[in-house]
Parts: structure tokens; sequence; C-alpha cells
């Protein structure tokens, strides 16, 4: 197989609560192949955003990376230091964040912030960038992009904005795309489109996408392979979007699927997961999800799960695996 462009090993984040040192990531694990789009799914807290920043090299005061490594195109992140780092986020990786208003420089034209960075990464001529800035705004469904270039974000709607940022973060030509619910902020027509906008993209740039969000929804449209994250820590991982949608292992993927809206699924039947997700604070021994897993037994509350092989490029963390009659043939009398 050829190198991944993106692989997580063993990643373990830390990060600092009341003095106290509490680990936040607990060995995260997964790669990415050139041009696979892959979805990190979980509910809140469940470690999605500091995945995303420790990859970027950008974790919040009093997170650090405890052990673990990080490789893009075959290079450690970690071990080459920061400066590596620094040069791969302009180039190699861009990140998109869930609220434009935060990445968006308040006072200046969205236009400049456009042609700044590919001025800084391309070479380019100011004239050239201004003319490659009205491409990705076009690229990205701005319509009349030589006058909004000159607009500041305040004079957008949310849905332009989170536009402007996505071709301010794409100027790069990027290899590796990370997003953090980048349509969460967005009304539901829009965020339609947006991710509309993310598929195009996809095929014009050939970029690999790590696409976070709590939405599983979401991410079978988009995605080709599913990470699924609880606490921290890997629950469920797949090469096949597909496979795990029709047959999770993990009970908490099945819960998570039960709780999503299907197309093609009976109406009426979503099931909200009882309880509530553990901060860092209060996590359990065992696996995080026991004491709301169905198919909890004693077992599960004691030591460490280790990540079960169902298939190729798939593994469950779990001593119950579900899903189990899906493996016989299916009715014997069709
Ligand atoms: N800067 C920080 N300081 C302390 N705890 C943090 C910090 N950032 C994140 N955490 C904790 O780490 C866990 C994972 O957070 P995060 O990655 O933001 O989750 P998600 O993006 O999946 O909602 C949460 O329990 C959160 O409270
Ligand atoms: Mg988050």
């Amino acid at each position: 197989m050829s190198t991944p462009l993106l692989s997580v090993e063993d990643l373990t984040v830390s990060v600092e609560v009341g003095g106290k040192r509490l680990t936040a990531l607990d060995g995260i694990s997964f790669s990415l192949q050139e041009g696979e789009a892959r979805g990190l799914v979980g509910e809140s807290g469940s470690g999605k955003s500091l995945t995303l920043r420790a990859i970027m090299g950008l974790l919040p005061a009093g997170a650090r990376v405890d052990s673990g490594a990080i490789f893009f195109e075959g290079r450690d992140l970690l071990a080459d230091g920061a400066d590596y780092q620094r040069q791969v986020r302009g180039t190699g990786i861009t990140m998109i964040f869930q609220e434009p208003g935060v990445a968006l420089n308040p006072v200046m034209r969205v236009g400049e912030q456009i042609y700044d960075s590919l001025m800084q990464h391309r070479n380019l001529s100011k004239k050239e960038a201004r003319e490659y800035a009205i491409h990705l705004m076009e690229l990205v469904g701005i319509r009349d992009a030589a006058t909004r270039l000159n607009a500041y974000p305040f004079q957008l709607s949310g849905g332009l904005r989170q536009r402007v940022m996505i071709a301010a973060g794409v100027a790069c030509s990027p290899k590796l795309i990370l997003c953090d619910e980048p349509t969460t902020a967005l009304d539901v027509t829009v965020q339609a489109q947006i991710l509309g906008l993310f598929a195009n993209l996809r095929d014009e740039l050939d970029a690999g996408l790590l696409y976070v969000t709590h939405d599983l929804a979401v991410v079978a449209q988009m995605c080709d392979s599913l990470t699924v994250l609880y606490s921290g820590k890997v629950m469920e991982s797949a090469g096949s979007m597909r496979s795990v949608f029709a047959t999770p292992r993990h009970p908490y993927t099945e819960a998570l699927l039960d709780a999503t809206p299907r197309i093609e699924g009976p109406v009426g039947r979503l099931r909200a997961i009882p309880g509530m997700a553990p901060s860092v604070v209060d996590r359990p021994e065992g696996c995080p999800f026991s004491p709301r897993c169905a198919y909890a037994t004693h077992d599960c509350r004691v030591g460490d799960i280790p990540q079960l092989n169902v298939g190729a490029e798939w593994t469950a963390a779990c001593l119950h695996p579900v899903s189990q009659m899906s493996l016989e043939p299916k009715a014997a009398n069709a």
C-alpha cells in the first residue's frame, strides 16, 4: 500500500484542568489516503477538535501531546519540529473552523484575506493573486465576486462568510483539508450548499478531507470512511462508510445511528442516547461508553478494551460487538 497522506498513530493528548493533568485523547489512531474523505464523529466533548488541532499544531494553551505520532506524507510532524509544522500548515494542510467569525479578520476586506494567503504561499503578483481570488470565490459559489472582494466580513451573511473562509482556506491548494463542523452554525439550506461545495472542491483539488461533525447524516453524504470517537478514544473505525452504516459493530456507533434520521429508514424511530457523555474529569474505568451501553457486562467496566479486528480496515473497541447476525448469509429462503 502507498504511504498514507495522513497517519495518526496512538496519539495521546492531555489537558490541564484545575491544576491537574488529565488525558483528553487516549491513543487515537487512523489514517487517510490521498483523495480520501474520512468522517470523524462523536458527541460533544469526544475529542474531535483536539484531534484536528493536534494535527495542525494549534493545540489550546494547557493542552499538549504526550505520546504518539502524526505523519503527513510519511514525515513525522511532531518529530520534525515546529518549523516544519508551520510550513506544512500553509501549503499542505488547511483547517476550516466552525465559526467563520473567529478565523476572518473583521477589519480586513475579504478579498485581501484570500489573496494574502495566495501571495505568501504561491509567489504571485498582486494582480495575479486578485484574479485567482476571484476564481476561488466563484468556485465556492460567491456571485459578483469582483464586487464582494471589497466587502468586510460584517457586510456578508453567515453563509457567505463561511464560503469566504473556505476560499481562503483552500487558496494554497492544500493536500489535506481539516474541517471542524463547518456547517453547524448555518441554516439547513446553506448547510446543504456548503456540503455540495466540499464535494466539488474535493474533485477539483483532489485533496484528502478529514471532516469533523457530530452529525452522522452529514458524513454519510460526504465521506468514504468513518472514525467514531467517544471520550477521547476510538470506538470504531471503518474504511467503508456504507458497511459501517449497514452493520455498525460498536454499540456507540449503533446508538449514534439510531439517533440519526435516515433517508430510507422508518420515520419516527429516532432514539436519543440515554445519559451524558463523560468529560475529561469523570471518565469511567474500562470502556467509557459502558455506563450508557445496553450490552455492557462487568468485563466492560475494568481494564483496557482491545481493538477487535472486524474486517479489512475495520476495528471496534468492544467486547460485545453488535450486528453479528449480519455476518451470517441473508435469509436462506431468499
Ligand atoms: N483547552 C482545554 N483545557 C481543558 N480541557 C479541554 C481543553 N480543550 C478541550 N478540553 C476537553 O477535552 C475534551 C475534548 O474536547 P474537544 O476536542 O473540544 O471535543 P469535541 O470537539 O469533540 O466536542 C473535552 O472534555 C474538553 O472539555
Ligand atoms: Mg469541537
